[in-house]
């Protein structure tokens, strides 16, 4: 038997009802904060993520699924979307675009060799959210909110937004100096990992996986006191919003994220809930002015976030959720060969006017089919067999009130949509139709 590949998993039929919830709440989040969707393609050329992400970062060093391809481009599964968004903006001229600034959002796969465990994945689903274009504090701002409106619009409660600056490259250069002066007389107490980091890349000492609590780094200089005027002055205004949307947060000045191309504000939102175990992270973002410009685009700011998409659902596990009941409108057992032609007519008038309709395929007996019709909820149980035919009519069973009748063939349609209409039944108006009406 072939098997799934190490740290990948299928979404079942029984699961997929939960991510369509999930997505719908999040194309309705995005719609009121005005983002619109993006599709970029899963791979990418290597070097892409090479100058973005960061060649020391763990991600590029450690986490890619890198191949060539059969006409030996060296290529990359994205482990990230923020990268692959930058690069069709360039390359679509997007930042031209007299509609500024670009608010896009993106829900797909992401592929990292990590270690698998309960929250992590070799590939996962990410909803990401950036905003090009814009220098203002108002933008950081608004795409914490918009991160915090899709928890609060899925009800996940204990959410912390946790968030910190790293300041313009005025400010990133003085903290680098300060952090070299600090780091140098101890970095042989460090790991081989700090030490390489260091050589080449200081700030990537600070999210060490192996020494991340040691003493020395806990009492590392903090970006926060290394801010130029200008980042202070950004980084206020970013609180004083945050503060006036009434989004809470904690300053955290150890956070740095573990992506090369962040810029002044840097956040994270983590969630305390028993079911997501040790991955309490459930999402992260900041600025990236430079990113644009180091790919070879203009001078084009931008912030943005994203969230883990499994992590969103094992959040979602620990509160009262119910999934909305799957349904589907009407059944029909069919008995006897004459009635198959005269059911598939049938059901194909339902479906063309919007009702949901199955049948048995297997020729199963009577008392089965209705048991068929129960596993998939059905509104209404619709019989027919030769009888039926011979007289032009369908007997029809109201599944929630017992109720038989026998209706015309040509006003079984109007029949099933008035008693939709009519009768509330078992979802307690949690169902598409109920919502539909409301
Ligand atoms: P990130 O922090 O690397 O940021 O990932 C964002 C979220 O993806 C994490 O908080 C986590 O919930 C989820 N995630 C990451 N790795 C895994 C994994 N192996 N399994 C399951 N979930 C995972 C970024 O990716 C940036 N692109 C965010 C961003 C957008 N910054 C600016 N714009």
């Amino acid at each position: 038997m072939i098997t799934k590949i190490k740290g990948t998993y299928d979404i079942l039929p029984s699961e997929t009802r939960k991510w369509q919830e999930l997505e719908e709440v999040i194309f309705q989040v995005s719609r009121l904060y005005n983002f619109k969707e993006i599709r970029t393609p899963i791979f990418e050329a290597s070097e892409l993520f090479h100058r973005s992400v960061g060649e020391t970062t763990d991600i590029v060093k450690k986490e890619t699924y890198d191949f060539s391809d059969r006409g030996n481009r060296l290529v990359t599964l994205r482990p990230e979307g923020t990268a692959s968004v930058v690069r069709s903006v360039i390359e679509n001229k997007l930042f031209a675009d007299p509609n500024q600034p670009q608010k896009l959002y993106y829900v797909g796969p992401m592929f990292r060799y990590e270690r698998p465990q309960k929250g992590r994945q070799r590939q996962f689903h990410q909803f990401g959210a950036e905003a090009l274009g814009s220098y203002s504090p108002a933008v950081d701002a608004e795409m914490i909110a918009y991160a915090i409106t899709l928890l609060k619009a899925l009800r996940i409660p204990k959410v912390t937004v946790k968030i910190n600056s790293l300041g313009d490259q005025e400010s990133k250069e003085a903290y680098r100096a300060e952090l070299v002066k600090y780091l140098e007389p101890k970095i042989s107490e460090l790991c081989s990992d700090c030490q390489s980091r260091f050589q080449v890349n200081p700030l990537r000492v600070l999210d060490c996986k192996i020494d991340k609590d040691s003493p020395i780094l806990v009492a590392a200089p903090k970006p926060l006191d290394s801010l130029s005027p200008l980042a202070k002055i950004h980084f206020q205004g970013v609180l004083d919003r945050l503060q006036a949307m009434g989004v809470d947060y904690v300053i955290d000045k150890s956070l740095v994220r573990g992506l090369d191309y962040y810029t002044h504000t840097v956040f994270e939102l983590e969630a305390d809930l028993p079911t997501l175990g040790a991955q309490a992270t459930i999402g992260g973002g900041g600025r990236y002015n430079d990113l644009v410009k180091n790919l070879d685009g203009p001078d084009y700011p931008a912030v943005g976030f994203a969230f883990g998409m499994e992590r969103i659902l094992l959040a979602l596990d620990s509160i009262d959720n119910p999934s909305k009941p799957d349904y589907i409108h009407a059944f029909l057992i069919v008995l006897g060969q004459r009635s198959q032609a005269k059911a598939a007519e049938v059901m194909m008038r339902l479906r063309h006017g919007g009702l949901i309709v199955d049948t048995d395929f297997f020729g199963r007996p009577l008392k089965a089919q209705f048991k068929q019709a129960q596993r998939q909820n059905a509104m209404y149980i619709l019989i027919m067999g030769d009888d039926e035919i011979e007289k032009d009519v369908v007997n029809v069973k109201n599944a929630k009130t017992g109720v038989q009748e026998t209706i015309k063939s040509a006003d079984l349609y109007q029949y099933i949509v008035q008693g939709i209409q009519s009768q509330s039944h078992s979802c307690n108006g949690q169902c598409e139709s109920c919502a539909d009406e409301c």
